[in-house]
Order: structure tokens, then sequence, then C-alpha cells
């Protein structure tokens, strides 16, 4: 790889609004258990699909810059939403270090699922705005036909760890009814929050539809890649991420126990 400071015991970076990312760093972690993670939730700016693309794109930008900080080998956006609205600003602030998006993992893995050529998708409303899914999936196959529908108010309820609650299952309900009778047989959890509700969004939209979580996809893309180009960490012990946060460190902390289901290693307040 180009970069001089760069070598394979490089970190990679990886960042998303909020605790939703690390549905991607559980992925990341079990594919390439060796590698180095950085994490950066920007909890104190958290949620970012209500937001407008300036506010987004600025957002992207500062997210990035605090992960080049630790000279990382690639960056794995961790969120739709930037994915959809801000993977350029994204790219041209890491020059030559590969950047990964969920965005296109997502919409791959839904045309190589769908059997009908129905795909529903949810995600924020600046992803659902932005028709990026919709986009992307039609680049591939102008055949597939898209629905999508913004939740916004999942991504609160993920990041109060409701995850088996009345209130999800009432707004999920809601959310969800009309997707679901255009006759899907494929669901894109369009924000890397959503799998955090997975269970209680299969039990609204029925087993039959299939749900797409692009945090497996991105993995190995990333595994991918690194082989490829020869960046893979050759150390045999497990790594243990390193987490960086804008705002509330406790509060990630036991929302990373509940999600990853081990003790939170240590995390540290970044300002943004
Ligand atoms: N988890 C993010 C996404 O994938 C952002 C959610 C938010 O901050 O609104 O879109």
């Amino acid at each position: 790889m180009p970069h001089q400071n760069i070598t394979p015991e490089s970190p990679i970076g990886i960042f998303d609004s909020g605790i939703g990312g690390l549905t991607v760093v559980k992925a990341v972690q079990a594919a390439l258990p060796s590698e180095k993670i950085i994490y950066f939730g920007d909890t104190a700016r958290v949620p970012y699909g209500p937001k407008s693309q300036v506010t987004i794109r600025k957002y992207a930008l500062d997210d990035t810059l605090i992960l080049m900080r630790y000279q990382p080998k690639m960056i794995i956006v961790a969120c739709n939403t930037v994915s959809a609205l801000a993977l350029d600003v994204v790219e041209k602030a890491c020059g030559d270090i590969p950047v990964i998006g969920v965005l296109k993992a997502g919409a791959e893995l839904a045309v190589g699922t769908t059997r009908n050529g129905r795909i529903g998708v949810i995600g924020t409303q600046a992803t659902v705005c932005s028709n990026a899914y919709a986009f992307a999936i039609n680049q591939l196959d102008e055949k597939k036909k898209v629905f999508s529908q913004a939740c916004p108010l999942f991504v609160p309820l993920a990041e109060e760890g409701f995850i088996d609650h009345p209130a999800t299952r009432l707004i999920a309900g809601e959310y969800l009814d009309r997707i679901t009778r255009e006759g899907v047989d494929t669901l894109v959890l369009g924000c890397t929050h959503y799998p955090i509700l997975k269970s209680v969004i299969q039990e609204t939209v029925g087993n039959e539809i299939r749900i797409i979580d692009s945090a497996e996809a991105v993995a190995q893309k990333s595994a991918e890649l690194l082989r490829a180009s020869g960046m893979l960490n050759p150390s045999p012990a497990p790594a243990v991420p390193h987490l960086l946060v804008s705002d509330l460190p406790q509060k990630f902390s036991s929302l990373y126990q509940l999600f990853m289901g081990a003790e939170m290693p240590d995390v540290e307040l970044v300002e943004v």
C-alpha cells in the first residue's frame, strides 16, 4: 500500500454516529480477529439521519479526520447515512487509504438474495430521501423494484437499548406495515442501528422475508481487500478494539456490554 507509515499492523478505522457501528465492529472482529480496530462513535451528535446533507458532510469529515490521527490502513464507514450522502468526503480526506461503505455491500447482498425482485429498504430520513439504495440496487440490476421507508424512531430506540420492548414492537408495526404489503421478499436494514432491533423487525415482517444486514458483507469485503493487498495483520493474537466517543462514555459502556456481550475495553473521550 502506498502510504509510508501504513503497515499490516496498522489499525482499521470504523465510525458511525453512535452505537450502531458496533454491529459492524462485531462482524469485522469475527472475520478478522487479529486486526486492531479503532472505533469512533459520535455520541455527542447522534442522530445524523434527520440532519441536512450539509451537516452530515461536515460530520463525516470530522469523523474521518479523528480516525486519520491513528494512521489506519483502511476506513470502514459503518453508517449508511454517511455512505449515502458523504462517501466522497471520506474518500477525499483519506487520500490513498481504502474506504469501504456499508451501503454498496448491503445493495449487493440484497440483489443476490431476492427471488421475486421486490426489495424493501428501511433507513434514516436522510438515507431514504437520498434514494442512494434504489440507485445502487438498480445500478446492479435495473429490473429490481425497491420500496423504501424511513424509520427515524428506530435509532433512539436502539440507543436506549430497547431491544425487546413493547414500544419497539408498536413502532415497528407502524413503520413496516406498508412495506410488507408491497410483497417484498427481502428487507435491507439500511441503517447500522437497526440490526440491534433485528428480532422485533423479523417478528413484525414475518419469517418469509429475508433480512439483510450489511455488516457481514462489509467484513468479508474488508478481509478480501486486505488479503489482496498483503495488508492482513500477521499477529496470531486476538486484538481488543480501541473505542472513541464524543460524549457520555459511561452510557456507551453499558450499551457495549449489551450488544457485544463483552466488557468494554478502554474508551476515550474526544472533542469534535
Ligand atoms: N447508524 C447510522 C446509519 O447507518 C446513523 C443513524 C443516525 O445517526 O441517525 O445510518
